[in-house]
């Protein structure tokens, strides 16, 4: 990409690293909460549980490392998710790479901008939609489920998704 000039400019490797480990942990933190949730208190529980724990396990994250790290996506549940103009292209690309055959599982993007005046390491990796998501992200989720998920969420964008499709990204924002 023409930004990775830029990039190559300033020493990132640490930050590129941290990104990594970080969007890592925020992966599977999330997931072994949610597979306790369904197992232990069904689906309808673990709507909640992903309601409340996953904007707090991001922000404890964040605070951990001092930096920013969350997920996006084009179609967002919540309307806190949304992206900002450069996540929106960087998910527009990983589409576009999708498309053209790239394995989702090498599908991430690194760039240094200035914002504001202060130089940040922005990342992005891309979440493909996998099984066990298709019960509150798929094409056929039972009714309490989707009643559940339209209370919490009536701006809801994040339904009808099929196996193998772009989900989201994980992102994490680094001052310099
Ligand atoms: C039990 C229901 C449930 C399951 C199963 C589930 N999700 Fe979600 N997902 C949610 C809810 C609820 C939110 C909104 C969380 C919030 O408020 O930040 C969400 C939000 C997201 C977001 C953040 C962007 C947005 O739309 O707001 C991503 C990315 C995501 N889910 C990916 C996945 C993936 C990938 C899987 C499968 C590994 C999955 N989800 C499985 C309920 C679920």
């Amino acid at each position: 990409m023409f930004s990775s000039i830029i990039a190559c400019s300033v020493d990132v490797d640490g930050e590129l690293l941290l990104s990594r480990v970080v969007s890592k942990q925020l992966g599977e933190q999330l997931k072994s909460k949610l597979v306790d949730s369904l197992q232990s208190e069904g689906p309808i529980s673990a709507i909640s549980v992903c309601n409340f724990d996953a904007p707090n396990i991001s922000n404890t994250l964040g605070e951990n490392y001092e930096l920013e790290v969350g997920r996006t996506s084009l179609k967002t549940r919540n309307p806190a998710n949304q992206p900002d103009a450069w996540e929106t292209k960087q998910l527009q690309w990983f589409e576009s790479q999708l498309k053209s055959g790239v394995d989702v599982k090498s599908l991430e993007v690194h760039e240094v901008l200035t914002e504001n005046n202060q130089e940040v390491f922005r990342y992005m990796k891309a979440i493909p939609v996998q099984e066990p998501c298709a019960l509150c992200h798929g094409k056929n989720i039972p009714p309490s489920v989707t009643n559940k998920i339209d209370t919490l969420y009536p701006e809801d964008q994040a339904k009808g998704y099929e196996i193998g499709e772009l989900r989201g990204a994980f992102t994490v924002k680094i001052e310099l």
